[in-house]
């Protein structure tokens, strides 16, 4: 647990404007600002952060907290990753050693103490004549030259069952240390640790501060599995990293290439391509997306030129162009992989591949007309229909016009006919997103099937009323003093989750006499954490927000939870509940 006043400090140091406007383009709006919400796609900002309270709001999805929340959301990263975010941003230094009970007390800075350790290790296994001589052929062989398997820091784990466990150990590190960090395993039915990887090529996996986080190791042979990986550990996680990303990250302003595997990174590294990025073993995932979205503004998709890696190319595309990133895809003949077209081809023949990379639509379209005879007029009506779908999908205006004339050319259609298709398309799409956002919008005030307070269904008033106090109480500091000389307590609140709020806001309260919004993240998930946030954007829209309002509430929830314990409200709240759905 992390001191409050560390947590005030940090949220003092880190303005919620600042910090969100370096995410979404903000607009000042009377006292607050607007803009479109980070959290879910929309054409009209919906999105508001009060600097007054130091929380945004989304009245469009209901995504809502501080600054902590933000950077959990924003990062994907979990609370005490998101206080060390907020603090390497604002210079503040937090406690060592604040570890996840289920990470069993090893840190972040343990494991990667250890994967230091390990990677010299394996090195040196490497480099010795004879234990790594297989090895270091293997590698040869696979093309690789000295300075690169320096640079990437490539190693050899020998085959032996306790060769790393031991020099680990005798380096100061536990059998626990290693299991977790997933160095070791443990043998269920002698309950000795093991070395997990053995007799694989080992690839060290190092984040863009330069720590080792995990490896992944690659028989030299046939067998399988073809690689072994590390599973998450306390400092790691696949689908937030990017391997060669520590080098890559100095290359990459005008463009990255994303591959599949981590001989293609390192075989386009050593044609000279230092832009070259991979996956870890997974597809790609939206927090890998947001990655490439805060390094570079173009990405050239460099997938295998197999049926998967194509596949796998679309799926690419569509989460790279959801947050704004620029997509060529880059198709290869005569070889598998970029690893391979290098070495049959060589590095001028991949910067052509670069320079004839296709966009989406040219890419898809390649694939329609290579899909139907477009010589005959059913062919080319059906051509043409898929065509304007995937043209209704082009962002940029410019783009599509681009390619009206070029479909219009190559299918022999008018253009005025392919314009007005993808017109109609268009409206569509957009009157179907508008309907789903005002979905949203109704199952996040509706209360209805409400995940975060499920029993507001059969509590309606009792629910929004106990909001509305507790957003007052957070909203301003006096409120709190005033309901505690009201004598408001825990028995007043009809609703399980206001009860957490409001108990969690008086705990903070009586331990610095202050209430902080920044320690709920302590106790609530992020949708209660929305929510939360909610209740005092709710205030900021009224002028009173003083004790007179506290009061009137305060009375109006007590007659609520009276009438609860009567079980009085449930029918009223039945038929609220009909009347709405009739609407
Ligand atoms: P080689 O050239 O055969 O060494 O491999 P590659 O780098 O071309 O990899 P491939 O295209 O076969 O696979 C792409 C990526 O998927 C690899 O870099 C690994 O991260 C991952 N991968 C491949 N095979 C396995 C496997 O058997 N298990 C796991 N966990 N991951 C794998
Ligand atoms: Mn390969």
């Amino acid at each position: 647990m992390i001191p409050a006043n560390i947590i005030e400090d940090l949220k003092f140091r880190c303005d919620v404007v600042d910090l969100v406007g370096s995410y979404v383009t903000l607009k000042r709006a009377g006292s607050n600002y607007s803009g479109l919400c980070p959290f879910h796609s929309e054409k009209t900002p919906s999105f508001v952060v009060f600097p007054a309270t130091q929380s945004f709001h989304c009245f469009g999805c209901g995504a809502g907290g501080d600054v902590i929340t933000f950077v959990m959301r924003a990062e994907n990263l979990d609370y005490p990753a998101a206080l060390e975010y907020l603090a390497n941003r604002c210079g503040v230094t937090l406690p060592e050693d604040r570890a996840d009970p289920r990470d069993k007390g090893v840190s972040r800075k343990r494991i990667f103490e250890m994967n230091r350790e390990a990677a010299q290790f394996f090195r040196a296994m490497l480099f010795d004549d004879t234990v790594g001589a297989e090895a270091r052929k293997y590698l040869v062989d696979r093309g690789l030259t000295l300075p690169i398997i320096k640079r990437f820091g490539l190693g050899y784990s020998p085959d032996h069952f306790g060769m790393l466990c031991d020099h680990l150990a005798s380096k100061g590190f536990t059998e626990e240390e290693m299991v977790v960090g997933f160095l070791c395993g443990k043998s269920q039915k002698t309950g000795r640790a093991f070395d997990y990887f053995r007799n694989r090529v080992m690839f060290p996996i190092i984040d863009v501060s330069g720590n080792v986080v995990a490896f992944g190791g690659r028989v030299m042979g046939d067998a399988q599995p073809k690689y072994l990986n590390t599973s998450d550990t306390p400092g790691f996680k696949k689908s937030r990293n990017l391997f060669a990303l520590n080098y890559a990250k100095n290359h990459c302003e005008d463009a990255m290439i994303l591959c599949e595997g981590y001989m293609d990174v390192i075989a386009l590294h050593g044609a000279g391509f230092e832009n070259a990025v991979a996956t870890l073993g997974t597809a790609i995932t939206s927090e890998q997306a947001r990655i490439f979205a805060k390094y570079t503004k173009k990405v050239y998709i460099s997938y295998d030129s197999d049926g998967a890696g194509q596949r796998a190319a679309d799926k690419a595309f569509r989460m790279l162009s959801e947050v704004g990133v620029e997509t060529k895809i880059i198709s290869m003949s005569g070889a598998k992989d970029p690893d391979e077209f290098i070495k049959k081809f060589g590095k001028a023949a991949f910067s052509k591949l670069l320079e004839g990379s296709k966009t989406q639509f040219e890419f898809s379209f390649d694939r329609i007309l290579a899909k139907y005879d477009v010589t005959t007029t059913d062919g080319k009506v059906k051509a043409g229909a898929e065509a304007c779908q995937v043209l209704s999908e082009v962002r940029s205006q410019v783009e599509r016009e681009l390619y009206v004339s070029r479909v219009a050319d190559k299918l022999g259609l008018s253009r005025e006919s392919i314009k007005s298709d993808i017109a109609s398309l268009i409206r569509r799409r957009n009157v179907a997103e508008k309907k789903n956002e005002m979905a949203e919008v109704y199952r996040a005030t509706s209360g209805i099937a409400d995940r975060v307070n499920p029993q507001a269904a059969t509590n309606l008033r009792a629910a929004k009323t106990e909001e509305i106090l507790l957003g007052l109480m957070m909203f301003r500091e006096e409120n709190i003093r005033a309901a505690i000389r009201e004598k408001l307590s825990e028995n007043d609140f009809v609703t399980d989750f206001s009860r957490r709020v409001y108990q969690k806001i008086m705990e903070i309260y009586e331990e610095s006499q202050h209430f902080d919004m920044g320690r709920m993240n302590e106790s609530f998930t992020q949708d209660e954490m929305s929510r939360v946030s909610k209740m005092i954007a709710d205030r900021t829209k009224l002028s009173g927000n003083g004790e007179t309002e506290l009061m009137a509430t305060l009375q109006a929830l007590r007659r609520e939870s009276d009438r609860s314990r009567k079980g009085e409200d449930v029918l009223d709240d039945i038929e609220a509940i009909i009347k709405r759905k009739k609407k």
